[in-house]
């Protein structure tokens, strides 16, 4: 059985908002205070795994360093035909300096460069697409618990809505036509493959509150 999770403080790890902003929504029936990593003035860690999971515990370990249980995730984008890529590397495929030189992430620059990998394989390429994400819970004592969460879904071209965050213009989900950034935030929150993850980690922790 996984440790259970009590009322109080915890940290989110992660120092994107739009990450930060679902997790909060997310967490709001549980009677958790979410305190994020940035209002903590936490380091962000160098995400050297090769895995989501490794990437996640990484994140969530260093911030459970500053005392209080922490929270983290670890997503991304796995395009098939391209092999699963950008995959854990989906956030570096936003990096501008890559391209342009100069630091800071241009998601419409990461958008665009799985679309030209797409139109290099013809305009019949499988657009078959999933987000997917591990949530990984670390505490003080070093105790871990990790859980995965994935949806299906297609790549469109060119982007719509302005909801949402990083990828969401370009991805509809499986039976739907409008993409992640053009339902609103509670419609996403039912189907995301953070929802996905989350909706186990509220079964383990929370004893399915
Ligand atoms: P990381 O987990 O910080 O390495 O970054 C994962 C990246 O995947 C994010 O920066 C987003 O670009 C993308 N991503 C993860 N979840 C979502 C989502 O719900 N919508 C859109 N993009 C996402």
């Amino acid at each position: 059985m996984a440790r259970q999770l009590s009322p109080g403080k915890l940290v989110i790890a992660s120092h994107n908002q739009g990450k930060v902003r679902e997790i909060r929504d997310l967490l709001a029936p549980y009677g958790i205070e979410p305190v994020s990593a940035g209002e903590l003035g936490l380091a962000e860690p160098k995400e050297t795994g090769t895995t989501f999971a490794e990437n996640a515990l990484l994140k969530a370990h260093a911030a459970a360093a500053s005392g209080l249980p922490a929270l983290s995730d670890d997503s991304g984008l796995e395009v098939k035909a391209l092999g699963g890529r950008p995959g854990v590397y989906t956030a570096d495929w936003a990096e501008r300096q890559w391209f342009e030189g100069d630091a800071g992430r241009d998601w419409y620059l990461a958008m665009g460069k799985v679309e030209g990998l797409l139109a290099e394989q013809g305009p019949d390429v499988d657009r078959s697409a999933a987000f997917v994400c591990t949530l990984a819970l670390a505490w003080p004592d070093g105790h871990e618990e990790v859980f995965e969460g994935r949806v299906e879904g297609q790549l469109t071209w060119p982007p719509r809505g302005a909801k949402g965050f990083g990828y969401d213009p370009v991805f509809v989900p499986l039976g739907g036509t409008q993409t992640f950034a053009e339902i609103e935030p509670a419609a996403k929150h039912a189907i995301s493959h953070r929802a996905d993850a989350f909706g186990k980690l509220v079964a383990a922790v929370f004893g399915g509150q």
